[in-house]
């Protein structure tokens, strides 16, 4: 797409847009038009990545986890599969809200949006404000002031309610806008090192009946071996297929059930679930964590499909022995993630 003016090409945008939620077009097959699209975003920001003087390489820690620096922020954006299944499940969730509240727009508050609110700009130019309305936060201001600029370029003002420089893990509900969707992408694979379950935690307190986006994030415990796994890749992981893989049960789901069964926990750990290892193949096996994500309905990212489903070898592996019960738990916190608790 010619960006040679300084006024983008909207229609082109839009066409680009059609495309990527367009459900007939398997979403591996969208990497150009996903790329071209952050192209332009790039050329709104003035290519202006470059923000990293007080940054650390990879971010700043915050007391509920890392959240990424800016420039590693917007690679995320290139994440083909992981970009299209949220949009589109997201635009999915949008019509279900607006179907019950066709009176006015529903309200998505999307929590760490990253210097090109790459999951909301895309919606906002297929939609119109009337439908959708955005409170956009982030807590890098360099993030901010980007997607500011992105959307005062393509003229979505409108479908902003509010940006806001802040941890979102801060953020209280606004009375002028009750979120009917959260929408939050502050993760890594096995919920690892990113606050998204804290994030997730809080924001659900402020809109209990808010839809979430991830609706649903399951790790799971499997036996695989790490050489197939890492040199072959790239394939489906569907419990109990023929794929070698012997799968032992989930060891921890977030979504909103979840959240609300852990109201009256307080202190720094989340109960996961419990796993019996009934089968221990040969050794060339390793208990590796598969995660699955359901965007919302159909709208799901298998493993290998995303950085963010990405199998990785489990922590502490040695404490695994045949018939033994592991009792899972998750850890809050500045370094997020699932452990063994305990060996039965
Ligand atoms: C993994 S990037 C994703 C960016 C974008 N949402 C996307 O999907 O491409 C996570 C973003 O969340 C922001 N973030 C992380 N923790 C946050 C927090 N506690 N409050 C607000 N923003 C946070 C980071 O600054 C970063 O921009």
């Amino acid at each position: 797409m010619a960006q040679n003016s300084q006024a983008p090409d909207t229609g082109a945008l839009i066409s680009l847009v059609e495309k990527i939620l367009d459900s007939a077009i398997p979403p591996h097959l969208l990497q150009v038009e996903v790329g071209e699209f952050i192209t332009v975003l790039g050329f709104l920001t003035n290519g202006n990545l470059e923000w990293l003087p007080d940054f650390s390489a990879e971010g700043s820690v915050t007391a509920s986890g890392l959240a990424l620096a800016p420039d590693m922020a917007a690679t995320c954006a290139d994440d083909t599969i992981r970009t299209v299944m949220f949009l589109r499940g997201t635009r999915t969730a949008i019509a279900d809200k607006h179907s019950e509240v066709s009176d006015r727009p529903v309200r998505i508050l999307y929590a760490g949006c990253g210097p090109y609110a790459i999951l909301a700009v895309p919606l906002m130019l297929a939609l119109s404000a009337e439908v959708a309305s955005f409170t956009l936060v982030d807590i890098h201001p360099e993030s901010v002031a980007s997607a500011e600029r992105i959307i005062t370029a393509l003229n979505l003002t409108d479908a902003v309610f509010d940006i806001k420089v802040m941890d979102a893990t801060g953020y209280l509900a606004d009375p002028d806008f009750p979120a009917d969707i959260i929408l939050t992408e502050v993760m890594q694979a096995c919920l690892q090192t990113e606050p998204q379950v804290a994030v997730i935690r809080h924001l659900l307190s402020q809109f209990p009946s808010a839809l979430l986006i991830p609706q649903e994030v399951r790790i799971d415990l499997v036996f695989a071996d790490p050489a197939v796994e890492y040199f072959a890749g790239h394939r489906s992981a569907q419990p109990g297929s023929q794929d070698g893989r012997i799968y032992s049960g989930s060891v921890f789901v977030l979504n909103r059930e979840a959240v609300f069964s852990w109201k009256n926990v307080s202190g720094s750990y989340l109960p996961g679930l419990s796993v019996e290892v009934n089968h221990f193949p040969d050794d060339r096996y390793q208990p590796m964590l598969f995660t699955d994500i359901c965007v919302y309905q159909q709208y799901r990212i298998g493993a290998y499909e995303s950085g963010l489903t990405c199998p990785r070898m489990l922590e502490s592996a040695e404490k695994i022995s045949p018939r033994v019960q592991l009792h899972f738990q998750y850890r809050l916190g500045d370094n997020p993630g699932i452990f063994i608790a305990a060996v039965e």
